[in-house]
């Protein structure tokens, strides 16, 4: 199970693509609270990954991430790269990074600097300081339309990077503050997956999107015992987000449905909410044309927030699907 926790909603850098929208707070995790929640829950089979916002801006995040050691099975900072002087401050190096990195130098410069700001010497410095202590890292790419052709250069360049443990490659989502017009399609996310599995020479963590081929294959194999883990993302069942003031959420692109607050209940009981249930016992409707789709037992409707953003309600499936777009004669 994994738990994302926002140390803040702050960030030093203004992505137009962000999904956490506009930060129109500046709002900080307070310390003597995280204390009161590592008592009064067991998280020792949650990894923890630190996000925000900017967590690096926290002035706490050393320590943050020494008390969570022990509450937690691993840590992990996600992180911009903008900074890196908060990795010598931490007495407890036993945790892994991910910076995020969109494109090669000026592209990267570009989409999160507006050119102004050198992020991607910034990114080498982290990485030079994270290397420098043993540290792990990974690389998280997102990829839209305007930095599409951009990937297959960086992916060239990749295996340049010194000990990178891996390369996470996504598809931009069309939450917070993106541009509905600058998310791929199904076909050319799944073209581009092909192609980085055909020349990355780095190992990547990425998955087609409604591969029905596999979907077909997976299907077949286990005709009577189809349990797909990922389904949905995994919301509440598998993941869960916690914001600065210790709201929780099934996703990022929920949080229009908060199903408690760490301060007033422990993770268990909100996860047995009535709330939480809407999430972990989610069904298509039966006017959603997911109902009577083959691959409902294995896909149970995509995204949840993908239903939620573009139907405006629960439950009608995921119109990033080829079927779905079919039979509501949508053109991508
Ligand atoms: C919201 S950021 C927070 C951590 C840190 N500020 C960063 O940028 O890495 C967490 C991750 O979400 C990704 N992200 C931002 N906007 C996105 C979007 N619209 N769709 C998908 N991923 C997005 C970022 O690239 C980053 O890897
Ligand atoms: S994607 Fe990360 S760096 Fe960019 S604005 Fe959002 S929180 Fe900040
Ligand atoms: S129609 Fe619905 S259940 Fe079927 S693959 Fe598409 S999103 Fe999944």
């Amino acid at each position: 199970m994994q738990l994302y926790l926002l140390l803040n909603t702050d960030c030093n850098l203004n992505c137009n693509f962000c999904i956490r929208g506009k930060s129109l707070t500046h709002d900080y995790l307070d310390l003597n609270s995280l204390k009161y929640v590592l008592q009064t829950n067991d998280f020792s089979n949650y990894h923890l990954l630190i996000t925000g916002g900017e967590p690096t801006l926290h002035p706490n995040l050393p320590l943050i991430i020494s008390l969570c050691h022990t509450h937690f099975r691993g840590v992990s900072i996600n992180t911009n790269g903008m900074k890196s002087s908060w990795v010598e401050k931490c007495d407890n190096k036993h945790f892994h990074v991910q910076i995020s990195l969109d494109g090669t130098e000026h592209f990267h410069n570009q989409l999160r600097g507006n050119g102004k700001i050198d992020v991607f010497s910034r990114i080498i410095n982290t990485i030079d300081m994270l290397n420098k202590h043993n540290i792990s890292y990974n690389i998280s790419t997102t990829v839209g339309k305007n930095n599409y052709e951009d990937i297959k250069i960086l992916c060239s360049q990749i295996s340049t990077l010194h000990n990178l443990k891996y390369w996470k490659v996504s598809p931009i989502l069309p939450f917070g503050c993106a541009d509905k017009s600058n998310v791929l399609s199904v076909i050319q996310w799944n073209n581009l997956v092909n192609y980085l599995l055909d020349n990355a020479e780095v190992r990547l963590s990425i998955k087609r999107l409604f591969d029905y081929d596999l979907l077909d294959r997976y299907m077949e194999r286990n005709p009577d015992n189809i349990s797909f883990p990922k389904s949905n993302c995994g919301n509440v069942k598998y993941k869960i987000y916690v914001y600065p003031d210790f709201s929780v959420y099934p996703c990022t692109c929920l949080t229009d449905f908060p199903i408690g607050n760490l301060l007033n209940d422990t993770l268990n009981q909100i996860l047995h909410s009535n709330e939480a249930k809407k999430f972990s016992d989610y069904r298509v409707k039966e006017n959603s044309p997911c109902f009577l789709c083959k691959y409902l037992p294995i896909c149970n409707g995509g995204c949840i927030g993908m239903s939620y953003h573009y139907f405006h309600e629960l439950g009608k499936g995921d119109y990033r699907c080829p079927l779905i777009q079919e039979k509501l004669h949508i053109i991508s």
